[in-house]
């Protein structure tokens, strides 16, 4: 049975991201925004899981096992009033007498480090009503002040003082254009954190979703309620296994493991097609489709939620969900066809994991005459994200290179003798790129072998316990 995952949303686009995640799974479970039941559980057989997202009372309420932290009301505010009652009221924590971070990462890290006793108290508690706990999952930006310096320095004291818990990242990187000029620094300073900190991130990067919203919504006039739709029906799928459970990938570690195959390696991107009106508003009519040409959409870099200009990535991993009323026989075509036109690294298993999904049945598809459609979601842990890093890295050299706009960190605790934060999260970022890099070549497993012997035994324990799950769709 799975066990209970505690999100934390932070900063505004954190929160803003849970709000549409929430609203997503109780929609799929058949929950009000108020937390009641639609129906009385009485009255139906539930065949769903509720306990890993949501804590239940003796009233049939629902609360989300979520934190909301942020430095300014507004996101949070707007979240309690979109649902009332649904969420724990002990579990928002606002910052007093500032408003937001101002974009400056050392200002939300700072705030991070002198209130850590207080975030690590609340999520002790809400470690307190569960069962059999599993990990945690951030939603944030990279970029802004809050969700990318006070995320960093949550990742951090999550990732020391519950080092055996599972510790993933839904991460929102920026456009092309920066929207603040010191975006760069935080973005850089915060992918430390994840390389180091985090067991798995899922990227999205904004000009993936700006331009999908267009596609998805037809709609010129998109904002961020759309681009948040979009990651919260990838949210939503990657869960889908542990909510509407079957016989595998039934916990978020036996998801994540099928796709890392070494800590280094362990940022991942993800696709999602077609987006129909079951996950977003005004999304496109059912029509019928099948699995075979839902997976093979998923590798078209039109449907990723990424950007990157890398042609012809390097695979490792692939794991994908179809929900819907699937054919098993689609699955093993278009397995055998992905084989064939993926570049998988020489040394990757070329097993391509499929989840086959069920489809909430309080879901309006379900009850209609669309059941024949099929939704699909695809994480790849691919080069592809060596591209998002690139990025990265150059708007970073262009403006440290000239040393610009570093006065905003000078307060900052981390940067009270100099600049060595600086290059050393940009080196540790250039490892990262230049670890993906060195996994395409056949000689990557003898590397990560020799550098650490002992790391390579735990994965391949992990990689065993997952396929003895009864994984029966891996081929
Ligand atoms: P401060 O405002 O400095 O306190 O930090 P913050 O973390 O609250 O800032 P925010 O979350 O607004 O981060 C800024 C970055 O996130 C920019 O790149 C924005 O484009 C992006 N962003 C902000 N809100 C959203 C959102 O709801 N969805 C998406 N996709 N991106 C967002």
């Amino acid at each position: 049975m799975a066990g209970e995952i505690i999100t934390i949303q932070v900063g505004q686009c954190g929160n803003h991201i849970g709000k549409q995640f929430w609203s997503q799974l109780a929609e799929e479970h058949g929950i009000e925004r108020s937390g009641q039941n639609k129906q009385p559980d009485n009255d139906i057989q539930r065949e769903d899981f509720t306990t890993p997202f949501f804590k239940q009372n003796d009233e049939n309420r629902y609360t989300p096992r979520a934190l909301m932290l942020d430095m300014e009301p507004s996101a949070i505010t707007d979240l309690q009033n979109y649902f009332p009652g649904f969420f724990d009221t002990r579990n928002s924590w606002i910052v007093q007498d500032e408003m937001g971070a101002g974009n400056t990462w050392s200002k939300g890290y700072d705030c991070g480090t002198a209130n850590e006793d207080i975030f690590l108290n609340m999520i002790d508690k809400e470690i307190d009503a569960t069962e059999n706990f599993e990990g945690f999952q951030l939603l944030h930006s990279v970029a802004g002040g809050t969700g990318s310096g006070l995320g960093s320095s949550l990742l951090e004291a999550i990732s020391d003082r519950y080092p055996k818990k599972f510790l993933s990242t839904y991460s929102v990187f920026p456009g092309n254009e920066s929207e603040v000029v010191v975006q760069p620094y935080n973005t850089i300073l915060t992918l430390r954190r994840l390389a180091e900190n985090s067991d798995a991130t899922v990227v999205f990067d904004n000009n993936a979703l700006l331009n999908l919203t267009g596609k998805v919504f037809r709609d010129p006039k998109t904002d961020y309620d759309h681009t948040n739709q979009l990651i919260a029906a990838t949210m939503s799928s990657i869960t889908n296994s542990i909510r509407f459970p079957s016989y595998m990938f039934s916990s978020i570690p036996s998801i994540f493991s099928t796709l890392v195959p070494s800590p280094d390696l362990h940022f991942l991107m993800p696709s999602f097609t077609p987006f129909t009106s079951d996950y977003v508003s005004r999304g496109n009519t059912y029509k019928q489709n099948n699995a075979y040409d839902v997976l093979l959409d998923l590798l078209d870099s039109s449907n990723w939620l990424v950007s990157t200009k890398r042609e012809n990535p390097t695979y490792f991993n692939v794991f994908n969900t179809v929900i819907g009323d699937v054919d098993p026989n689609d699955i093993t075509r278009a397995m055998t066809k992905i084989q064939q036109r993926v570049n998988f690294a020489p040394w990757a298993s070329k097993m391509v994991h499929v989840n086959m999904g069920r489809r909430s049945p309080y879901l309006e598809s379900n009850s209609t005459t669309n059941k024949k459609c099929i939704n699909g979601m695809m994480l790849a842990n691919s080069t592809s994200i060596v591209s998002v890093m690139d990025r990265a890295c150059k708007t970073f050299d262009k403006i440290f290179s000239k040393r610009a706009f570093l006065r905003t960190f000078e307060d900052g605790n981390l940067f009270q003798n100099g600049q060595e934060e600086f290059i050393d999260s940009r080196e540790v970022v250039q490892n990262v790129i230049d670890d993906y890099l060195a996994a395409e070549e056949d000689t990557y497993l003898d590397e990560v072998l020799i550098a650490d012997e002992n790391m390579f035994g735990e994965y391949t324990t992990a990689t065993n316990q997952v396929d003895a799950e009864g994984d029966n769709n891996m081929i």
